[in-house]
């Protein structure tokens, strides 16, 4: 049977402002994504019975497979937009920690978008991709652009920034996720926020034109995620986590919703050493060395 296999990154937030939610529920976001040398493989084999199934191998093997699934309700949303009458047997290989803030579940949504894409013969180019990645969640499309960019509205509005610099990282993961829907009502708890038509947040200008450059230590210093607060009031512990990893390297931030912290390091040999040394202060927690930024979902040979 015919398949197309597409791998798919791990993202971290190098910068995260949020605003006070919208009316729709959702935050503005002033955001920096890099996508890391982590990747989901995503397989789609061509299913001639009309039947589309997934079968997920690695972590979060007790992950749902049906409609509940992120990666399923993309080859759902493809089928029926393009009615497509195939099917497809869907596997794939985790890598990316689950409820972790590194957008494994839109890496995989946005490999299966990909993957269908060839598979299905639909033709269809970035910008459609790039629809029906933000109809699916607000990191989707970033998945599927990868590299480094600035991200606006809920996060779905992507412009690439010119890396000056390949970045090192040390990435500190729990098997204990969090939920990001739970982390934002906690954020909005503490700010004492109501919805409101939406407002401009924090500008994020000064660090994304660091990012043109090399200079590391004035990048660490900008690194800022306002979600940290209410990821540390959901779940305590991550706080000494996060003082022991921000010991080492230029600076540590929580990753997106968390409860991921990434640790950035002045150079790849330094990350290493950090990561021996967290491996063996933070027994229990699940220490990952990474690059960025990485390639977006891409079909492999
Ligand atoms: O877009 P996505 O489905 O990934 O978002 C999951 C949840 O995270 C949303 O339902 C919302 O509660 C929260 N969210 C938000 N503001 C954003 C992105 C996500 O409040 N910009």
């Amino acid at each position: 049977m015919p398949s197309v296999k597409v791998s798919a990154p791990a993202k971290v937030n190098i910068a995260l402002r949020v605003g006070p939610p919208r009316r729709d529920g959702f935050h503005p976001l002033d955001t920096v994504f890099e996508a890391l040398d982590l990747f989901d493989d995503i397989t789609a084999t061509l299913d001639t019975t009309g039947q589309v199934s997934l079968r997920i191998e690695g972590l979060g093997e007790d992950l749902p497979t049906d409609s509940s699934n992120l990666a399923m309700r993309a080859a759902e949303l493809m089928r029926e937009r393009y009615k497509v009458s195939a099917g497809v047997s869907l596997h794939i290989l985790k890598r990316i920690p689950v409820a972790a803030g590194m957008a494994g579940g839109s890496a995989d949504a946005a490999g299966v978008l990909v993957a269908l894409n060839e598979l299905w013969e639909l033709g269809l180019g970035k910008n459609e991709l790039h629809n029906l990645g933000a109809e699916l969640g607000s990191d989707v499309p970033f998945s599927l652009m990868g590299g480094l960019a600035h991200g606006c509205g809920r996060g779905e509005v992507l412009a690439p920034i010119h890396p000056g610099a390949l970045h090192s990282w040390v990435m500190v993961t729990s098997d204990e996720g969090l939920s990001t829907p739970e982390v934002f009502r906690e954020f909005d708890a503490i700010m004492g926020y109501q919805p409101v038509a939406e407002e401009l947040v924090a500008d994020t200008q000064e660090l994304r034109a660091m990012l043109e450059g090399t200079d590391i230590e004035t990048l660490g210093s900008l690194m800022v995620n306002d979600l940290t607060e209410a990821a540390f009031s959901l779940c305590p512990t991550l706080r000494e986590v996060y003082m022991a990893a921000r010991q080492y390297g230029v600076t540590a931030i929580l990753s997106g919703s968390g409860p991921s912290i990434g640790v950035l390091a002045d150079d790849a040999t330094t990350a290493d050493v950090i990561a021996g040394k967290l491996s063996r202060e933070l027994p229990g927690y699940k220490i990952l060395r990474v690059n960025g930024p990485a390639a977006g979902a891409h079909v492999c040979p």
